[in-house]
């Protein structure tokens, strides 16, 4: 569904991605770990067309999308949860995640889906975005996302910020979404949860990818066990 292909991205003169190459087949959830500074949020902004200073190839559905601006890659069907909960907060819940519908005439339905994963947003519906939780305002952002049904959904560090609880819940909802087919490109510094949720991983330092392959392997990696567990 998505593959990305040898990479490169850039800040002006400074490059921090180097030949990645990532691929997300149909129904799989797949993470990108990596420590801070690692290079996540430059792969994903590039993959979401917001920063198009970069080279390689990125096929999304068979179609280049690689230099495509953010609201035409968003309109083939790939959302992103970004690294700062971009809601509204001075809005009430409901009307953030209509905003998310953009007018779909589906959206009751798919209301009723985000507050089947996320049962708080549906307590919290009336009130302002703005007071929920830290980890409740990730919940709707990811809730919103989905408001527009989205082909794949692309999620910047979800756990950042949460308390170990609602960590466990966050990756719990992921994981119903999982089995209900979506699929996910999930970039995490949560490295147990995050290979614990996925199929498949990657491993992503200086923004180069030094290893990849099935979870339950990189779980028992030495590299991996010693750099990311504390084993
Ligand atoms: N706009 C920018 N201009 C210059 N350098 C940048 C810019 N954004 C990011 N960088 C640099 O690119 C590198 C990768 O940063 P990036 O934010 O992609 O990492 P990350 O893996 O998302 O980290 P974190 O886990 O802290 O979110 C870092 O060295 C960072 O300083
Ligand atoms: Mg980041």
């Amino acid at each position: 569904m998505l593959e990305i292909s040898n990479l490169n991205v850039f800040h002006g003169n400074l490059q921090v991605v180097w030949d990645l190459t990532v691929k997300v087949d149909p129904g799989e959830l797949v993470t990108l770990i990596g420590p801070n500074g690692a290079g996540k949020t430059s792969t994903v902004e590039t993959i979401i067309g917001l920063n198009r200073e970069a080279s390689g190839s990125i096929c999304f559905l068979g179609e280049e999308i690689l230099g495509m601006r953010p609201n035409q890659v968003f309109r083939k069907g790939l959302a992103l949860v970004p690294e700062r909960r971009e809601i509204f907060p001075g809005m009430p819940v409901i009307e953030n995640l209509q905003l998310g519908a953009m007018g779909r005439p589906g959206w009751r339905k798919e209301l009723d889906h985000v507050y089947s994963l996320f049962p708080v947003l549906r307590e919290r519906e009336r009130q302002r975005a703005g007071t929920l939780s830290g980890g409740e305002q990730q919940m709707l952002a990811i809730g919103r996302a989905l408001m527009s049904e989205p082909k794949m959904l692309v999620l910047d560090e979800p756990s950042t910020g949460l308390s170990p609880l609602l960590v466990v819940q966050m990756f719990r909802s992921l994981e119903q979404l999982g089995r209900e087919g979506m699929t996910v490109l999930l970039l995490e510094q949560n490295v147990r949860h995050a290979l614990e949720l996925c199929n498949r991983g990657y491993v992503l330092e200086n923004g180069r990818i030094v290893l990849e392959g099935k979870s339950k392997e990189l779980l028992h990696d030495p590299h991996i066990e010693r750099a990311y567990l504390g084993i």
